[in-house]
């Protein structure tokens, strides 16, 4: 028998010239130019030119002319140079054609739902994912998720990095994201709960002498969903033994730096420079610094606090603060209306205001501002130093409540960011955010609740204070931020069972409850745990950033839509009675 294929679509050159060869592939294109008839064949490999010309008696042009693009057939021919001056020099096999002899058509396609290259709606894509799998664009973006995943294994490898197992069918253990439940047909009234990580299974493993563990695994977050967040998401889970927070980054930066310059083929990474919490949430607003541009948040209260404009001096004079930015040479390019729309963002943020100041010039009559009555020449010229502000530049204040405040303007900053073109794609700028408070404040219930997740280890320095003042104590957590993203985030773990039982109690766990969440990992770590840390990355982040994407579901086969459904195989879905029964679920129909 003949072999069904003898080369993919992307392989043919000069070197096969005369040889007869098999493809087999989806037709992109026909086109008849009148006696000549191509017919651009395309698989995951490329795309060929195969040609027909004339009439034979087992082909006729008709039949190819009537072949719908996107049916699938298998062609055979032989190869030959393309002529002088029809050469594509685009495409790898740009230099030849396939003559064709024989064509079978596997299967015929109906006219698209839509066109690739072409504006469709994204519902219609999802939909049919299946055909959006084959435009080159994303199928290029999933070949690269696959050759970023191929390369990650090798360096973590490297690293001696174990690729191990952890069950899918948990234990219900809130670790901050609400859970998928599944009911346990032979347990009646009991269920299991889909990871939200692996966290306490990879601990285990430490605790079992497992050192350096890793897993590309699915994590289940039962969230509201936003163009980086999907219901189920990839995990690059590790943990590794014996190693403290310099280390953990230490082997992160490099597989990093050598994944990422390895996939470009330029040295975009060198090293990750690490910025604290504290100055991060100070210069940036929040705590995954977009790196890229500067345009910081200045505070500039104490100037405020003695002048003569009341909106200012009442919010200083109450406790809270008033920060600036300052965007350089723009005070000649914002119109009065997009200096409207920012203050109706900063207002929609919940801001009471965002009040701008246009410096024409260096001299205070060059000030153009709404409050421009209430600034003197002392406030004007500290301001200008304390700010170092230039001819031509805009100031946008705001103040009030410090978190506000650095909220608020910390989302200003990246809305000016990306229309001022500062936020480029291709450039990748990582950061390292450490010193991460252990925990934070419900602002309801005013309970204290672990930050990222309560098996992080307090810092030694600060444990003293989580008694007494928990909201200094922080942890032996890191983040690893890029263009504004958390693509990873990690920590050195509790392996001292006191200082695990400390920090339940401080976020308010009982012994009792501690013991029915968490009682095996308590067991565990009586039985001689090792020190050990570790970290997540979010995959699909990453992929998407080294595609040059803005949206995870770009980088994922087959993604949920950001009401959670899958619009291919129409999920979720209703269940029978009788299944419902047989699981013991009692599910009350409300109509
Ligand atoms: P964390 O909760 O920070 O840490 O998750 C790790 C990384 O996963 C990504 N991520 C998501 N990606 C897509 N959709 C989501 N809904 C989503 N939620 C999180 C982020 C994040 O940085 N067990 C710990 C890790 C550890 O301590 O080692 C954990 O899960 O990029
Ligand atoms: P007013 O005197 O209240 O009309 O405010 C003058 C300017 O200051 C307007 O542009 C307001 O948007 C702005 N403003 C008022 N309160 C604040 C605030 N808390 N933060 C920033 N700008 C403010």
């Amino acid at each position: 028998m003949t072999m069904m294929r003898t080369h993919h679509c992307g392989q043919l050159s000069l070197s096969q010239v005369g040889d007869t060869v098999t493809l087999n592939g989806w037709v992109d294109k026909v086109r008849n130019l009148g006696g000549f008839l191509f017919l651009d064949l395309r698989d995951r490999f490329g795309l060929t030119q195969c040609v027909s010309e004339g009439e034979s008696e087992s082909l006729s042009n008709r039949t190819l002319q009537e072949l719908k693009a996107e049916s699938c057939v298998q062609i055979r021919g032989c190869v030959r140079a393309r002529p002088q001056g029809m050469k594509n020099l685009e495409i790898a096999t740009g230099a030849i054609e396939v003559l064709i002899q024989e064509v079978t058509v596997w299967s015929k396609a109906d006219p698209l739902p839509f066109q690739f290259g072409q504006e469709s709606s994204e519902q219609l894509r999802l939909k049919h994912r299946y055909l959006d799998l084959r435009d080159p664009s994303l199928r290029q973006r999933i070949v690269a998720r696959s050759q970023l995943t191929s390369s990650l294994r090798k360096l973590l490898e490297e690293h001696d990095f174990l690729d191990l197992e952890t069950p899918y069918l948990y234990k219900s253990t809130p670790e901050g994201a609400r859970e998928y439940l599944i009911p346990a047909r032979v347990s009646p009234g009991q269920f299991y709960a889909l990871p939200q990580s692996p966290q306490l299974f990879k601990q285990m493993y430490m605790v079992g002498g497992m050192d350096r563990y890793y897993q590309l695994v699915k994590a289940f977050r039962d969230e509201d969903l936003r163009a980086d967040r999907q219901p189920e998401f990839t995990q690059v889970d590790c943990e590794l033994s014996f190693v403290n927070e310099v280390a953990v980054r230490q082997i992160f930066t490099d597989v990093v730096r050598r994944l990422v310059n390895g996939f470009l083929g330029r040295e975009c990474v060198t090293d990750i420079p690490q910025m604290s919490f504290e100055e991060a949430l100070h210069a940036y607003g929040n705590d995954k610094p977009d790196t890229r541009f500067e345009m910081l948040l200045q505070d500039c209260s104490e100037l405020w606090r003695d002048s003569s404009f009341q909106a200012f001096s009442a919010v200083v004079a109450a406790g809270g603060v008033v920060n600036a930015i300052v965007v350089e040479g723009q005070a000649a390019h914002m119109s009065r209306k997009d200096l409207d729309a920012l203050n109706q963002e900063a207002l929609n943020l919940g801001a009471k205001g965002l009040a701008w100041a246009k410096c024409n010039g260096t001299e205070l009559q060059d000030l153009q501002s709404p409050l421009k009555k209430f600034v003197d020449e002392p406030l004007w010229s500290q301001l200008q130093v304390q700010l170092g502000v230039k001819s031509g530049d805009l100031l946008l204040f705001c103040a009030g409540p410090f978190d506000l405040v650095k909220a608020v303007l910390g989302k200003i900053r990246l809305s000016l960011g990306e229309r001022l073109g500062y936020m480029d794609p291709q450039q990748l700028k990582f950061l390292w955010v450490v010193d991460f408070p252990l925990l934070e404040q419900d602002e309801e219930t005013g309970r204290w609740a672990a930050r990222h997740h309560p098996f992080c280890m307090p810092q030694a320095q600060d444990l003293p204070l989580l008694r007494t003042q928990p909201e200094k104590v922080r942890a032996c957590a890191y983040d690893l931020v890029c263009n504004g993203y958390e693509v990873a985030g990690g920590s050195i773990r509790n392996h001292d069972l006191a200082v695990q039982k400390q920090v339940f109690a401080a976020i308010g766990l009982s012994e009792e409850e501690a013991e029915s969440k968490f009682g095996f990992l308590l067991e565990a770590l009586r039985y001689g745990p090792p020190p050990h840390g570790g970290i997540a990355f979010g995959w699909d982040r990453f992929v998407m950033l080294m595609t040059a994407c803005d949206a995870i579901r770009d980088v994922i086969a087959f993604p949920k839509t950001l009401s959670g459904q899958c619009l291919m195989t129409q999920s979720p879905a209703p269940v029978t009675q009788q299944e419902l029964d047989t699981l013991g679920v009692v599910h009350r129909v409300t109509s």
